[in-house]
C-alpha cells in the first residue's frame, strides 16, 4: 500500500526508500552540486524531483527561481533553520528568491489571525532568515492575503484542473478549509511563473517531507495547465526529531531549541530532555557503547553544529565505542549550540532593525 501523508498533521516516516518510492522521489547525486551543503551531504536532505533543471540554468546562466513558504506560527526553531539556509543556498546560487507567508492558509487551518500572523511571520520568520543571511533586496516576500490580482487569479483558475475524487485520494481527509489552502499553495509555487514575473523557468521548491502531496499535485495542475509551466522542481527535508524523540513543535518549548533560546535554557533543555542513545549504566556503556543513530544531541550535532566531518566522524566512533559518555556528549553538544546562537542573536539585533525598514 501507498503510504499516506498528511500535511496538516504529524506522522512519523520509518523507511524513506518507501517513500521516494511511492511519490517518485529521486536520490540527490551530490557529484553533480556545485556547492556541496552539510544538509545534503549528510542526507538531512533526503531527495528532490527535477534538481538538475536549476542545475542546468545555473550552468547555461538562464534565469531559475527558488519558492518557498512558511506556517507563521509561534517561535522559529532549528526545523526553520534548515529551510532558511536552503532558500539562502538557492540564493547564493543565483536563484530569483520568492517567500510565501501562508497567512491565509494558518488563518483556515489553524485559526491564526492574520494580525498574528503578520506580526509573527516579521518579527521572528524574516528577522531570522536575514540573520542568518537571507538576502532582502533580492528577495520577494509576500503574504497570501496581499498578492497580486494575476497571482490571486491563478489561486482559483487551478481548481479547474483536477477534481473532488483526486483530491481525496491523495489527501484523505478533506474540509473546504484545506481545499482552499491547497489551491492558494498551488499558485504560491506557480507564480514566478507569471508574465509578471519573467514568464516560465525552473523554480525549485525546498520543503519538508510533509509537502510532499502539495509538490506532486502542482506538477499534475501545471502539465494541464495551458500556460508553459515548466514542472516545478523541489528538494524534501527528512522529519527532524525533537528534543524529546518525538516531532519539534513551536507550541512545546521543551520539544525544540529556539534560535532565540538563552545559554541557561539550552543546557537545560538538551541536559534534561535531549533523548539519549546511551546506555542506562556507566558501566554498561563502556562494555556496549552508546547509539548515535537515536542520540538526538549526535543528531543537531550531525545536521547543524559540527561543520567538520573528521571531528564528527571521531564523535561518532568513540560514542559507539562507549568511550565518549552522554555528559560528555551532551555537554559538547550545549557549548557548540550555545556558540552559534551567540553570533546568531547578535545578527538578529541588526536584522529586526532592517526587517522594519524594508516592511514599511
Ligand atoms: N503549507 C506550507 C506549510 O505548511 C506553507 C506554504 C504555503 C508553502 N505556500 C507554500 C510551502 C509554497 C512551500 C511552497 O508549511
Amino acid at each position: 500500500m501507498k503510504q499516506k501523508i498528511d500535511p496538516w498533521k504529524s506522522f512519523e516516516i520509518k523507511d524513506y526508500n518507501k517513500i521516494m518510492k511511492d511519490f517518485g522521489v529521486e536520490k540527490i547525486d551530490l557529484k553533480k552540486l556545485q556547492k556541496k551543503n552539510i544538509y545534503f551531504t549528510r542526507g538531512l536532505v533526503f531527495g528532490h524531483k527535477d534538481l538538475q533543471k536549476i542545475l542546468e540554468a545555473k550552468k547555461k546562466k538562464k534565469p531559475f527561481a527558488m519558492m518557498t513558504g512558511l506556517m507563521p506560527s509561534g517561535k522559529f526553531h532549528l526545523g526553520h533553520k534548515v529551510i532558511a539556509d536552503l532558500m539562502i543556498y538557492f540564493q547564493e546560487l543565483g536563484a530569483e528568491c520568492y517567500v510565501a507567508v501562508a497567512d491565509i492558509e494558518s488563518y483556515l487551518t489553524r485559526d491564526i489571525s492574520l494580525e498574528e500572523a503578520r506580526k509573527a511571520a516579521i518579527e521572528e520568520y524574516l528577522a531570522n532568515y536575514v540573520a542568518l543571511g537571507l538576502d532582502l533586496k533580492k528577495t520577494k516576500f509576500y503574504f497570501q492575503s496581499s498578492g497580486s490580482k494575476e497571482y490571486m487569479n491563478l489561486s482559483k483558475f487551478v481548481s479547474k484542473k483536477t477534481t473532488f475524487n483526486e483530491l481525496k485520494s491523495i489527501y484523505g481527509d478533506l474540509t473546504p478549509e484545506k481545499v482552499t489552502s491547497v489551491f492558494i499553495q498551488v499558485a504560491d509555487i506557480l507564480h514566478p511563473q507569471l508574465s509578471e514575473n519573467g514568464g516560465s523557468k525552473p523554480v525549485v521548491v525546498p520543503v519538508g517531507v510533509d509537502q510532499l502531496p502539495h509538490i506532486n499535485l502542482t506538477r499534475d495542475i501545471a502539465n494541464r495547465m495551458k500556460s508553459n509551466f515548466v514542472l516545478p522542481s523541489a528538494t524534501f527535508i527528512k522529519i527532524i526529531s525533537g528534543l524529546k524523540g518525538g516531532k519539534m513543535s513551536s507550541s512545546d518549548p521543551n520539544s525544540a531549541i529556539f534560535l532565540s533560546d538563552s545559554p541557561a535554557e539550552v543546557e537545560r533543555k538538551i541536559k534534561k530532555y535531549a533523548f539519549s542513545g546511551g546506555r542506562a549504566t556507566l558501566k554498561e556503556h563502556q562494555e556496549k557503547g552508546g547509539n548515535p543513530d537515536i542520540d538526538v544531541s549526535f543528531q543537531y550535532l550531525k545536521f547543524f553544529f559540527e561543520p567538520n566531518d573528521e571531528k564528527l566522524k571521531e564523535i561518532e566512533e568513540k560514542y559507539r565505542k562507549g568511550e565518549l559518555l552522554t555528559g560528555q556528549l551532551k555537554e559538547y553538544t550545549i557549548k557548540k549550540i550555545n556558540s552559534f546562537l551567540k553570533q546568531h542573536q547578535k545578527k538578529l539585533g541588526r536584522a529586526k532593525k532592517k526587517v522594519k525598514r524594508y516592511i514599511k
